[in-house]
């Protein structure tokens, strides 16, 4: 096994969201603290969006921790694949409200009543909604009428929507401009720049266990491919350190170069789309990151990692 090759105690580029693990960047730390801002100021609906893989749910975990530190009641719903009245009954059953009715009135008055006795006792009520572009204009608009619960100061219920940015083309929709309205605070999770790239593997080398003062794991050269090829997408970096460390280690090779990356970026087909440009000048290419065979090429290679890692690989482990 690699970890005791490169002097790790554990695996540092899993893909599960480990708080150990969360890496601030500038960009991040502001985003966080929108967040935290809006919730404190009871600001009602909050909009977080962001490419695939470039962090919000991991974000919204962060989120949960610091409400959960407070004592803030929270629901968290991260399957969006719900109808109106589902969102009710996961609603109720998250904030732990009893109600044995399942009518949607029912429900609603329960709501209403239970957030009026967290506003009393000067409690404030977070509904988070993780995956938000999939949810229905239906649910979306049940939504916005929960804003409606609310005393003459201020919302009773907290709303943080998170999603790729299909939610904010979503929210343009004239369907929805109501809903929009509502919205006082949007903030985003975006790619890595190259530096970030770098920091972001070495603090997960770091905490993996990566001894100080021994020579490095990654070549520098290496790391920048790590970068070409992930577009500084943290899902991607993680599948290419990974694996790079796997073949790595069947080469005994350290620090690891760019060959082993570039090898691992082709066997997930992450090269098809071809960096003609220099790192540097992809690092701004928006138009590459949301090109559709960028997207969909690594939305197939992620969903391979995930459901079948290839023999191979899982034979080299
Ligand atoms: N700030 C960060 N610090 C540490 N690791 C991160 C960070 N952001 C993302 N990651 C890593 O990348 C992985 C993917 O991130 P995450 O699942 O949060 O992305 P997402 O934006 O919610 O993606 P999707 O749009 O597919 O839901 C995480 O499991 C985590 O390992
Ligand atoms: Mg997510």
């Amino acid at each position: 096994m690699y970890r005791a090759f490169y002097g790790l105690k554990e695996n540092p580029f899993n893909v599960s969201p480990d708080p150990r693990y969360l890496f601030l960047t500038k960009q991040i730390e502001e985003t966080l603290s929108s967040l935290m801002y809006g919730i404190e100021t009871k600001k009602g609906i909050i909009a977080l969006t962001g490419e695939v893989g470039t962090g919000k749910t991991t974000l919204v975990n962060r989120l949960l921790d610091w409400l959960h530190q407070r004592g803030t009641k929270s629901a968290f719903l991260f399957n969006s694949r719900m109808n109106s009245s589902q969102l009710f009954d996961f609603v109720l059953a998250e904030f732990d409200i009893p109600c044995e009715s399942r009518s949607k009135s029912q429900q609603l008055l329960k709501l209403n009543q239970w957030l009026l006795e967290r506003f009393r006792a000067g409690e404030t009520a977070v509904l988070i909604l993780d995956e938000a572009q999939n949810l229905t204009f239906p649910v979306l608009e049940e939504i916005r009428l929960l804003t409606n619960l609310e005393t003459s100061t201020e919302k009773l219920l907290q709303i943080v929507l998170s999603g790729q940015p299909e939610l904010e083309e979503k929210l343009n929709l004239p369907q929805l401009r109501q809903l929009r309205q509502r919205i006082m605070i949007r903030c985003k999770t975006s790619h890595l720049t190259k530096e970030e790239t770098h920091n972001y593997i070495l603090e997960r080398l770091k905490i993996g266990g990566a001894a100080a003062g021994q020579p490095h794991i990654f070549s520098s050269a290496a790391t920048d491919t790590v970068h070409l090829y992930s577009l500084g997408v943290p899902r991607v970096i993680n599948l290419l350190c990974e694996h790079s460390l796997i073949n790595g280690y069947v080469e005994h090779q350290r620090p690891i170069q760019p060959k082993i990356v570039e090898d691992v970026a082709r066997e997930f087909q992450l090269d098809v789309v071809e960096p003609t440009a220099s790192p540097e000048a992809l690092r701004t290419s928006a138009e590459l990151y949301n090109s559709e065979a960028f997207i969909q090429n690594l939305g197939e290679a992620l969903s391979r990692f995930r459901l079948s890692p290839t023999p191979s690989l899982r034979d080299k482990k």
